[in-house]
């Protein structure tokens, strides 16, 4: 039997596991939004800063680092970037977020700083393609590319980037540990596009 070779569009997203020390980002830094109710599931449990980067300069420098060192490798973009927001996202036991993605931002990122088990809840994130699908089959083995919904177990320094339009969220908590990570969103600076699509932020609020 002769073997098909691949051909695909393909949503870039890639995952390393940091050596470098992140344990100076602490989220009793931060105020976040804080109920009692239990009926309420999901929450905006995000901290109230959303720039919780500008008080680690290190950290966001290494995040910035890592995302050009997976633009050279893997997802082969002209020009630069920068971080627009960041926050910390707080799940205590009980609560998850409603899937949902970013907006106003290029990429976006997690990076798992805290400790975690084999208990603590997944990152969901949903295949984008499947909105374009207008027959609902299911997979016989999911694999990288042909995945519905891919579950991604955080460990610590685990730093991921994935495309900003794609649906995501972190499963509901239900280990008595809170579930912290950290999250970013990446806009182009300077110089990018062609032609009637250029576009140049050094244009805007001289
Ligand atoms: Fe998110």
């Amino acid at each position: 039997m002769k073997q098909f070779e691949l051909m695909m569009f393909a949503s870039v997203m890639g995952a390393v596991v940091l050596d470098e020390d992140t344990s100076e980002i602490n989220p009793d830094d931060f105020d976040f939004f804080e109920h009692n109710n239990p009926d309420i599931l999901d929450v905006n449990v995000s901290s109230l800063d959303k720039r919780v980067l500008e008080k680690y300069p290190n950290i966001k420098k290494l995040i910035i680092e890592k995302f050009y060192q997976f633009n050279e490798q893997l997802l082969k973009k002209c020009g630069d970037f920068d971080i627009s927001t960041s926050w910390i996202t707080k799940l205590k036991k009980g609560t998850r977020t409603v899937v949902h993605d970013h907006r106003n931002c290029f990429y976006s990122g997690l990076l798992y700083f805290s400790d975690y088990t084999d208990e603590t809840s997944t990152l969901s994130l949903r295949n984008p393609l499947s909105q374009l699908e207008k027959f609902y089959i299911e997979n016989e083995e999911d694999t990288p590319i042909n995945f519905q919904e891919w579950a991604i177990q955080p460990q610590k320094n685990l730093l991921i980037f994935f495309p900003s339009y794609i649906m995501h969220k972190p499963n509901e908590n239900t280990t008595d540990d809170i579930r912290y990570s950290l999250a970013f969103n990446f806009v182009p600076t300077g110089f990018y596009g062609g032609g009637d699509s250029s576009n140049n932020t050094s244009w805007y609020n001289k």
